[in-house]
């Protein structure tokens, strides 16, 4: 039985790998970080947190992470914990570097040090490509980030390489673009417009956001995290480009969970009107970033190609998966996702 230690695991992509590597038969042990309580609703919905074996780390504590693999002796490590909302990275640059550029150091030096043939998979992000320089991007596109969140991934990836290329670690950085789900965190823009959207429905409450004229390459965690399983089966360690090559703005996202949720609306710039001119979405310039990444758009033929890997969920179906759950809890039905 093969042994995974997976960090983040309260958050979504966390989740969706723990069922993967669960099906797959493997003993998955979950690092969780004590603050203000667990989170385990994700890991409850999918009805899996009675499998998982959980550890404190914070990545934070060189020590607890030592510690940790010292007892586990894992034979993979998914380092998927990270500060990963863009938007609060810059309000809080410092704790977003430490967690999730230092945090990496620290647990690729443990791995160095006493472990060196522990498998290790690091969540890199196609937000290191920010400004972009050309489209669409692949693993040779040079690096633009635009937040400080992006920096700090970027600094990660740049390890990662480098503990492999110099100590011949078996180290590989997924940069993987967008994917959502139904467990997605509330502050991320799909869930904000399905739950804000169901929430309208039901209270007439308007739903605040930014800027609606990005486009990001939207895909689904399932897919993704089969990506991140595939990485570390391969003969070598390597670098993948996990993407769709599709892209949506955020305002056409919008329309889509409006017809899926068959509500009337016309668009006034980027607020929403209902058929009788109440209002359903209102901008907030608070919710505007410093700076913006306008375009992701991923090349992913080098995964498709040495990975095998295709994404099986379309955009319009994840939609409608997302607004069907997101009803379901409105309703506080029982929800079981598997
Ligand atoms: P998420 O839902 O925000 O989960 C982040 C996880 O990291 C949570 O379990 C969180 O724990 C944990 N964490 C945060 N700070 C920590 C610390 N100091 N020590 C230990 N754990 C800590 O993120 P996700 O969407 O699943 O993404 C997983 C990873 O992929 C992240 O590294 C993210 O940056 C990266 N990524 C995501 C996407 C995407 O579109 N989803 C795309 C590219 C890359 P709490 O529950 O305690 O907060
Ligand atoms: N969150 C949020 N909230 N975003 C909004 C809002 C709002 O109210 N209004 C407009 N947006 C716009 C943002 O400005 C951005 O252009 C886009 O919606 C997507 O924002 P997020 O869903 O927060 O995702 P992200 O692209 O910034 O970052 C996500 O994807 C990265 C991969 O490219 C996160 O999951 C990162 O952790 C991940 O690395």
């Amino acid at each position: 039985m093969k042994k995974a230690l997976i960090t983040g695991i309260t958050g979504q992509d966390g989740c969706y790998l723990a069922k993967l590597l669960l099906s797959k038969n493997y003993k998955v042990y979950g690092a969780q970080r004590r603050n203000t309580g667990f989170k385990h609703w994700r890991l409850e919905e999918f009805g899996i947190a009675n499998q998982i074996k959980f550890l404190d780390i914070d990545l934070n504590e060189p020590y607890n992470i030592e510690k940790a693999i010292n007892n586990i002796l894992p034979d993979e490590i998914y380092n998927l914990a990270a500060m990963s909302f863009v938007s609060l990275s810059f309000d809080q640059p410092q704790v977003t570097t430490l967690t999730n550029s230092l945090g990496v150091l620290n647990i690729l030096e443990v791995i160095r040090n006493k472990y060196p043939e522990i498998k290790f998979y690091q969540a890199s992000t196609s937000e290191m490509f920010g400004k972009v320089t050309e489209t669409p991007q692949n693993e040779t596109t040079r690096f633009y980030p635009r937040s400080p969140y992006g920096c700090s991934k970027a600094f990660a990836h740049y390890l990662t390489v480098n503990y492999r290329e110099s100590y011949n670690l078996f180290a590989c950085s997924g940069i993987l673009f967008n994917h959502e789900s139904p467990i997605r965190g509330e502050e991320f823009v799909t869930r904000k417009i399905t739950k804000g959207l169901v929430e309208w429905l039901n209270t007439g409450k308007i739903l605040e956001l930014g800027n609606l004229d990005s486009y990001r390459d939207w895909g689904h965690a399932q897919d993704f995290v089969k990506a991140m399983w595939l990485m570390l089966q391969q003969d070598e360690a390597d670098d993948y480009v996990i993407s769709t090559g599709t892209k949506t703005q955020v305002k056409d996202f919008v329309r889509k969970c409006l017809d899926e949720l068959n509500i009337k609306y016309t668009f006034e710039g980027n607020e929403v009107l209902d058929d009788k001119g109440n209002y359903i979405i209102k901008t907030n310039p608070k919710l505007y970033r410093p700076a913006e990444v306008d375009l992701l758009i991923g090349d992913s033929t080098k995964a498709q190609k040495k990975l095998n890997w295709q994404p099986k969920h379309s955009l319009d179906s994840l939609v409608k998966e997302m607004i069907k759950i997101e009803l379901k809890r409105y309703e506080k039905k029982n929800i079981f996702l598997i």
